[in-house]
């Protein structure tokens, strides 16, 4: 199991201190969340801080685009230092040649869908893919409460990976915490993006620790 901290939720005056303790609590992943103003109702980061930020860690980035017309920005956000590029269903027609654009520039191509959109869309796109990301929380805050409906697309999610693409990854984002982390990784999620449940607590180098005994003790027993 991969736990990606979202930035999100850090104190961004401190970014670097934040960055530190995610590394010192052992998480696997940085995951960055790119938002437009307009696919989402708020606004973060781009290209220039990314490429600021990698020079703080080794740990991949994993870059959540919430933007439209992500295919505008590929090549910036990779060159930013980018090693995941994971791009939202919804956010234009042609999601199959976006992460195909994605593959070529040698970056982990993910496809994400916002809580509204079935798995079922993943059925033929599945296979072009190295990553689905399963929105478990309407994208643009951290924070939110998790929907429950999430479970049932982790687990249909999982079914499609093993059956047509068994290595691609799982990942969900949005509400996960202690109470469910267990749940989600049960559903089969195998990468865990968590925000609020990391740096809202005193000690995010802990909390990882904490999430991923948690995970590994009560999500071996659930269905
Ligand atoms: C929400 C973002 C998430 C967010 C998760 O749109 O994609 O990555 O930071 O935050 P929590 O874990 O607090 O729900
Ligand atoms: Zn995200």
């Amino acid at each position: 199991m991969r736990i990606a901290p979202s930035l999100l939720s850090a104190d961004f005056t401190k970014i670097a201190d934040a960055i530190a303790a995610i590394e010192r609590g052992g998480a696997d992943w940085v995951h960055v969340d790119v938002m437009d103003g307009h696919f989402v109702p708020n606004i973060t980061w781009g290209p220039k801080i990314i490429g600021d930020l990698r020079k703080l860690t080794k740990l991949p980035f994993d870059v959540h685009l919430m933007i439209s017309e992500p295919e505008r920005y590929l090549h910036d956000f990779w060159e930013a230092g980018a090693d995941g590029l994971t791009i939202h269903l919804e956010a234009g027609p042609h999601a199959q040649r976006t992460v195909t654009q994605i593959r070529q520039l040698g970056a982990r191509a993910g496809i994400v869908l916002c809580p509204a959109t079935p798995v079922a869309m993943l059925e033929d796109i599945i296979e072009d893919v190295d990553l689905v990301l399963i929105m478990s929380v309407n994208p643009g805050f951290g924070g939110q409460a998790f929907l429950p409906g999430s479970l049932k697309k982790l687990r249909e999610a999982r079914a499609l990976i093993n059956a047509r693409n068994p290595r691609c990854l799982l990942e969900v984002d949005g509400g996960v915490g202690k109470e469910n982390i267990a749940e989600v990784v049960a559903a089969g999620a195998d990468t865990i993006v968590m925000g609020s449940s990391i740096f809202g607590t005193p000690d995010p180098a802990a909390s990882i620790r904490e999430l991923r005994a948690l995970a590994a003790r009560d999500g071996a027993g659930l269905p």
